[in-house]
């Protein structure tokens, strides 16, 4: 999906593919990043990914996050996850860089990461009560003592699906030089469950393939109640990529974020194995929270403890 209804990638988000047969995935993955230049979300990310010493990129896609701190000079353990082979191709191409195959429910590792992030609207893939909880519960295992977890969903007062549709359409060169037209129409709106189909077609509208995706739009009130049955506390939450507070022009009520203190210690259950090397822990955040009110802070706004969240609630950029 693009970024108007949701960063474009296949897989399980994609839902339904109604036909392939005019535009490949491998095409696609090559697409995802004309259609999702680096802006605001990923200096944000990569900003935190930085300041931690082992990252896990769930719902990695094509990896551009991850390919640049390693760029940027990352010197611990980078590594990212999804499901779908296209994208994961395309981030192969970083070898320095550890690239797995899986979703969020089926991450393996126990206490290895300091930080885990979702990015490009990648939570919101997470549509069923099931698929959350059991996203949300493997992500914890995988964080450290004192790791963090950073993502970002919309906010559903924003409805932004409202925008989706055909006379919002963007045409585009793809990476090989072909003219695209890339269309989103949204099929329904079911509570919180937005689904909606992203057609790629010739200029003149004649279609290459149509993809389906389900997009989750939790509410605050909601979102804070899974993360807390998954153990996690919210350690900051922003209304934007610049960190302002969430507020009434959010749209949306500030919500105070609490430090949870870490719940008893974790045993690792019998599972699949573990990949890559372990990381020590517990690991700390490396660098100090900006003084409160601090515009120009650079960090999260509080220390987190085990399974914090820095979660950010905002519209598309
Ligand atoms: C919109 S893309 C975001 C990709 C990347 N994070 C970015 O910011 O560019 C959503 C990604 O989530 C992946 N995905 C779909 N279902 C998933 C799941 N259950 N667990 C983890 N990732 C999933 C898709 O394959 C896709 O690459």
């Amino acid at each position: 999906m693009t970024e108007q209804a949701g960063r474009r990638g296949g897989g399980p988000d994609a839902g339904a593919t109604d036909g392939r047969a005019g535009y490949s995935d491998e095409q696609v993955a090559a697409l995802y990043g004309v259609l999702n230049p680096w802006g605001p979300s990923d200096d944000f990310y990569l900003d935190l990914v930085m300041g931690a010493g082992s990252v896990l990129d769930v719902g990695c896609g094509t990896g551009a996050l991850l390919r640049r701190a390693r760029e940027a000079g990352h010197a611990g353990r980078l590594c990212g996850v999804d499901p779908d082979q296209a994208s994961l191709a395309v981030a192969r191409r970083r070898a320095d860089v550890e690239w797995v195959a899986g979703t969020a429910a089926t991450i393996p590792w126990w206490g290895e990461f300091e930080l885990a992030v979702m990015t490009g609207h990648a939570f919101q893939v997470l549509v069923a009560d099931d698929e959350l909880r059991a996203s949300l519960a493997a992500i914890r295992r995988s964080l450290a003592g004192g790791g963090r977890f950073a993502f970002e969903t919309r906010n559903p007062l924003a409805r932004a699906w409202e925008r989706w549709n055909p006379a919002n359409a963007t045409d585009v060169l793809d990476p090989a030089g072909r003219p695209l037209r890339i269309a989103h129409q949204v099929e329904s709106v079911a509570g919180e469950v937005v689904t909606l189909t992203e057609t790629t077609s010739d200029p003149d509208g004649a279609p290459l393939r149509v993809d389906r995706a389900s997009l989750r739009f939790l509410g605050p009130d909601r979102l804070a109640a899974f993360l807390a049955e998954a153990g996690f506390g919210v350690e900051a939450q922003y209304g934007d990529w610049s960190r302002a507070p969430l507020g009434p022009s959010s749209p949306e009520p500030a919500r105070k974020a609490e430090p949870r203190r870490p719940g008893p210690p974790r045993r690792p259950r019998p599972g699949p194995p573990r990949r890559g090397p372990p990381v020590p822990g517990p690991c700390q955040p490396r660098r100090p929270p900006p003084p409160p009110g601090d515009p120009s802070g650079s960090g999260p706004v509080a220390t987190g403890r085990d399974g914090s969240v820095i979660q950010s609630l905002h519209e598309p950029r």
